[in-house]
């Protein structure tokens, strides 16, 4: 039923009892209040009980509205929360000295250097390693990483992640250029710059020949 309506007819009716018993002086003035009283009351009751027009609730697009917003934003790969290599560690020097191109160039060259499995080597060589401020040198496997090499000797060596995702296990090597000392099995945090400078993450960092490693010390 319209609401508007029934308020419409309700005040007509009201308008009309006062007029026909004001004129026609039929009643005293407390019957006419009792029965525009009466009047009233029926009205709101037909009111309260009347359905009115209904309401619908307008569509939820928000799920759109995100899906789309989505669609627009490139692919990320972000390393975790309050991480060093939030943005990609060595990636993002990549996209700014050479867009998509350099990108593909540097990551393909990654996969050649970084990523392996040091489960699959068989017959692994042994290399010594020197730690300088444990004043000994170990022998280190090459399908063995440094922190784990280290920690085998009882020395308490700093961690964190232990997936080559932090910087907090990193150590330099004193001989120069990493890429020629180690191979990581996972490198989510330097960028080339700072494995040319001898810096690595022992956790994942491998031995392919033998070098001094200073522990502890980051770029
Ligand atoms: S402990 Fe995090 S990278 Fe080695």
């Amino acid at each position: 039923m319209n609401r508007d309506a029934i308020l419409v007819g309700g005040a007509l009716l009201v308008w009309v009892a006062f007029v026909t018993f004001w004129f026609s002086n039929i009643v005293e003035l407390t019957s006419l209040g009792v029965v525009t009283g009466f009047l009233l009351t029926t009205v709101t009751v037909v009111l309260h009980y009347s359905e009115g027009t209904g309401w619908e609730p307008t569509e939820d697009i928000s799920q759109d509205v995100l899906e789309k917003r989505a669609e627009t934003l490139p692919e990320t790969d972000f390393p975790e929360p309050m991480n060093r290599s939030i943005g990609g560690g060595g990636a993002p020097a990549a996209v700014g000295a050479g867009g998509a191109e350099a990108e593909l160039a540097d990551s393909e060259e990654e996969e050649e250097t970084e990523g392996f499995d040091p489960a699959a080597i068989e017959d692994p060589e042994t290399y010594e390693i020197e730690f300088p401020k444990k004043g000994e040198t170990i022998e280190v496997a090459e399908d063995e990483n440094l922190l784990k090499a280290g920690e085998d000797e009882g020395w308490d060596l700093p961690y964190a992640c232990r997936e080559g995702q932090c910087l907090s296990c990193s150590g330099h090597i004193a001989d120069g250029d990493a890429h020629e000392y180690i191979k990581h099995s996972n490198n989510d945090t330097l960028n080339d710059d700072e494995m040319d400078k001898g810096y690595c993450l022992t956790c994942t960092a491998y031995p392919t020949q033998s070098f001094t490693l200073e522990t502890d010390e980051s770029p």
